[in-house]
């Protein structure tokens, strides 16, 4: 049977199935839902396990177990690893979710007209991670299964991945591969498929600004000392200039520009400016002078507040000056700024930007390396072939704006380059209230996914 008729044929188990790992809110932020992140390691190893991997175990690491599976048919064949996470990110504002993030519905989109599984991690990454899962059931049952595979999925994605990179150095051996896959990106759209190229780094900061030492009442101390949040609000619209460019000593000096070619070759993939703006219900976009909406969040580094409180915030009105206000800041990277020194320089700045009425602390968090891959790698072109096959349209390829740190580190570490096949699309909503993934993207990705392999081994040989 081809994968198209396997996938017919079973999509409603896949879909039960999947909504089954939805339900289990496997947040690796909160420490309160421990024992569920947990519980789904467990649910991927018996899913490994029935999908035909011959050896399948939990590794314990500093942090969340990290589920192993392989299934090696002939050691002189490559070996593709698949790397994906079980964890998700919080749900949060829970309010602003139409139905409960963990209790999955199927409901029908304008771009998913036959319907999207509306859940937190549905896209990222549970769906995405699960459709390997799948493709490696439909190979086995089918006696097409052309490679080596080894499948590494983790836990502690969304925070940053701390103990991928322990897990890595101890275990090099046991992770060698010729390619690593992943899908936890997004394609252009459903009609044009792409391939991610390109990932951004990441620098993440928290930032404190201390007035005076406890709150005041704001008529007796009102413009006498530093208001901390007035301060935190001056110094942050410091950091960009009038055409938004940040304003950190250092930070554009080894921020890798594109040649001419490169931004025409990426102006040709299909976008429009005017349903950006609708979809977004925004008047004008905003960004950097000097370059395009899709040159902004993926090709140049970007400066951006990601929360920021001090003060009274309840309900009605509280008279007080705060004697604290914070931040929580992200700068996206791009090849080649290495994030350690982008650290530095954001907190030199920020503390050299500080009137002397306040007192500034800086505490990083944590980071990431950007990486780019070649189109005419060998993963590259299976990959490409693969879309060709189940899409019969040859894949753009596309530099994404977010970030997957553990995929410079696999560089580094194992010496191999990842393959990002993702299939979400951008209003999938991930990290954001309401996210979801289609049913056709899902059961597409499922399709697709094993012509990677056909490809992959037959040009290696
Ligand atoms: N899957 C995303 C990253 C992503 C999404 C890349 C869409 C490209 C397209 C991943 O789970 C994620 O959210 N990464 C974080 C970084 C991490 C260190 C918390 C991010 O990009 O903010
Ligand atoms: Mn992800
Ligand atoms: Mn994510």
């Amino acid at each position: 049977m081809n994968t198209k008729a396997y996938v017919d044929q079973h999509k409603d188990r896949f879909i039960n199935e999947l909504i089954d790992l939805l339900k289990i809110p496997s947040i690796s932020a909160d420490p309160a839902y421990k024992n569920d992140v947990i519980k789904t390691s467990e649910v991927i190893k018996k899913s490994l396990e029935d999908a035909g991997c011959d050896h399948v175990e939990i590794c314990e690491t500093p942090g969340y177990p990290i589920v192993y599976g392989e299934k090696i048919i002939d050691p002189n064949l490559p070996t593709v690893l698949v790397y994906g996470h079980y964890d998700v990110q919080p749900p949060d504002p829970v309010e602003l979710w139409d139905s409960p993030p963990f209790e999955p519905v199927i409901k029908k989109t304008d771009l998913h007209p036959d319907g999207a599984i509306f859940a937190r991690g549905a896209c990222d990454d549970k769906g995405q991670m699960y459709m390997h899962v799948k493709a490696m059931e439909y190979m086995t049952a089918n006696n097409d299964l052309p490679c080596n595979v080894k499948f590494m999925i983790e836990g502690e994605e969304e925070v940053g991945s701390e103990s991928l990179g322990w897990f890595l150095e101890r275990n090099r051996e046991k992770l060698a591969n010729d390619v690593i896959l992943i899908s936890d990106t997004g394609m252009i759209a459903k009609d044009v498929p792409s391939i991610t190229t390109g990932l951004r780094g990441l620098s993440y900061v928290e930032v404190e600004v201390t007035g005076p030492n406890r709150d005041l009442h704001s008529g007796l101390y009102g413009g006498a000392v530093a208001n901390p949040i007035n301060i935190l609000c001056d110094m942050i619209a410091q950091l960009h200039d009038e055409n938004n460019h940040i304003t950190i000593p250092g930070f554009y000096d080894k921020v890798e520009e594109l040649s001419t070619a490169e931004r025409a070759e990426m102006a040709k993939a299909p976008f429009s400016q005017e349903a950006y703006n609708k979809a977004l219900d925004i008047a004008q976009e905003h960004g950097e002078k000097g370059y395009t909406t899709n040159e902004r969040n993926s090709i140049r580094p970007t400066l951006d507040v990601n929360g920021i409180w001090g003060g009274y915030t309840g309900e009605g009105a509280k008279t007080v000056i705060a004697s604290k206000a914070f931040a929580k800041i992200s700068m996206r990277l791009v090849p080649d700024q290495n994030w350690h020194e982008i650290t530095e320089l954001f907190q030199k700045h920020f503390e050299s930007i500080a009137p002397p009425s306040v007192k500034v602390k800086v505490k990083p968090h944590h980071g990431g390396t950007a990486y780019v891959t070649p189109i005419d790698s060998l993963g590259y072109k299976a990959a490409s072939a693969a879309y060709e096959d189940t899409f019969g349209k040859t894949p753009i390829p596309q530099r994404s704006g977010g970030s997957i740190p553990i995929v410079a580190l696999f560089e580094k570490e194992l010496n191999s380059k990842s393959i990002l096949m993702g299939f979400g699309l951008d209003s999938d909503a991930i990290h954001s209230p309401n996210e979801h993934f289609g049913i056709w993207n899902y059961l597409k990705g499922i399709e697709t996914i094993p012509h990677f392999y056909k490809h992959y081994t037959a040009m290696s040989k």
